[in-house]
């Protein structure tokens, strides 16, 4: 990758990067539509190109979209300078960019808590505060929700990797540092205990039908040296069946107050599939992916995406003109099928109403 910040013990890859000082700064995303093939940095110069980023999953994963609508706002704030705007005008212009950027995507509630801590911290200046105080404002605050996320990755790597069983592991999608800005959840999990000396191998579903696990994960963890092995997304039954899989571990995109938790298309049914073969099956999310107004994952909206992504996958026509195609991105397991939470405040197992909310008090 072409860009890294160090950590204690390595490099870590970024995928998000705020350039420049005060309100000359731009934000650049590293474009994940264009990998493996090519590593493209995209810069956002208004809230269009921020949402628009977002909608095409040029930056994905919960956590990643979290931090990059923070940054949205800061570029709502230099729009708003530019156009010379303040006082109610001001406050106007930032309550529209502020819904534009939350409701990008419907299912991560990274999203949204992030955007509201945004205009949360907005409500802390003076009611004629100018669009540079706000500009400065926000950047503090983007800057330390992605800083935060950094260490929040990191501890989810340590609590999970103290649980992780020896033995392969099968994962879903990408959670990796292109979908965080650290080193990722539930890949920070097996990173991590790779790092410790453990030893096996990461079967990544390909994920259909924007093949997240083939073309992201596969080329984090080639970067990393961890051995990684593609399989069709049809194959998890049969993989499962061998018993050569120690435990499935996956990311989230929101966590209800019970535990049920929604994740990419096909972790439900893997989850299914990892309990008839009695194999353990683990979540990793920070405390910003938990909605605790939600009682249960009936609640969780789940993002219907375009048709094309299932008829011509990757750009290539797979279906005849005049089918027609069923594409929910996300699905919801439930938390009866999930062994443990690993968080960065700690694990929660069994996973239950009483656990959460013990293991992570009142989140905000
Ligand atoms: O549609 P995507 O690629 O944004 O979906 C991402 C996932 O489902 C991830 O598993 C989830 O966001 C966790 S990322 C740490």
């Amino acid at each position: 990758m072409s860009d890294s910040i160090s950590s204690s013990a390595r490099s870590v890859p970024v995928a998000i990067r705020w350039q420049g000082e005060g309100t000359s700064g731009r934000l650049h995303i590293l474009d994940q539509t264009q990998l493996p093939a090519r590593q493209a940095w995209l810069q956002c110069g208004d809230v269009d190109a921020v949402v628009e980023a977002i909608r095409s999953l040029r930056v994905r994963g919960a956590p990643a979209i979290g931090i990059v609508g923070a940054y949205g706002m800061v570029v709502a704030a230099a729009e708003a300078l530019q156009r010379g705007l303040g006082g109610a005008a001001l406050a106007d212009h930032l309550r529209v960019r502020a819904g534009q950027l939350a409701t990008a995507r419907p299912t991560a509630v990274n999203l949204r808590w992030a955007v509201e801590r945004c205009t949360a911290a907005l409500g802390g200046l003076p009611a004629d505060a100018s669009a540079a105080a706000c500009h400065g404002r926000l950047l503090a605050v983007a800057r330390g929700i992605h800083d935060e996320d950094r260490r929040l990755c990191a501890a989810i790597g340590r609590h999970g990797a103290d649980i992780l069983p020896p033995g392969d592991i099968l994962t879903h999608c990408n959670t990796g540092c292109l979908a965080t800005g650290g080193e990722g959840t539930a890949l920070a999990v097996i990173t991590t205990a790779w790092d410790r000396g453990q030893r096996f191998m990461v079967f990544a579903d390909e994920t259909r039908p924007l093949f997240q696990g083939a073309r992201l994960t596969a080329w984090e963890l080639v970067q990393r040296g961890v051995p990684v092995t593609v399989l069709v997304d049809a194959a998890a039954c049969h993989l499962l069946s061998t018993g050569r899989i120690a435990a499935c571990i996956v990311g989230a995109d929101r966590i209800a107050a019970n535990g049920d938790t929604a994740n990419k298309i096909g972790t439900h049914g893997l989850a299914v599939l990892a309990a008839a073969h009695g194999v353990p099956f683990f979540v990793a999310a920070p405390s910003s992916t938990f909605d605790l107004t939600l009682a249960d994952g009936s609640g969780i909206p789940i993002e219907e995406r375009p048709a094309a992504e299932v008829l011509a996958p990757l750009g290539v026509p797979a279906a005849p003109a005049g089918a027609a195609a069923y594409n929910p991105a996300f699905d919801v397991t439930p938390a009866r099928l999930i062994r443990a939470i690993v968080t960065e405040r700690g694990v929660i197992s069994p996973v239950s109403r009483e656990r959460v909310a013990a293991v992570l008090g009142a989140v905000g």
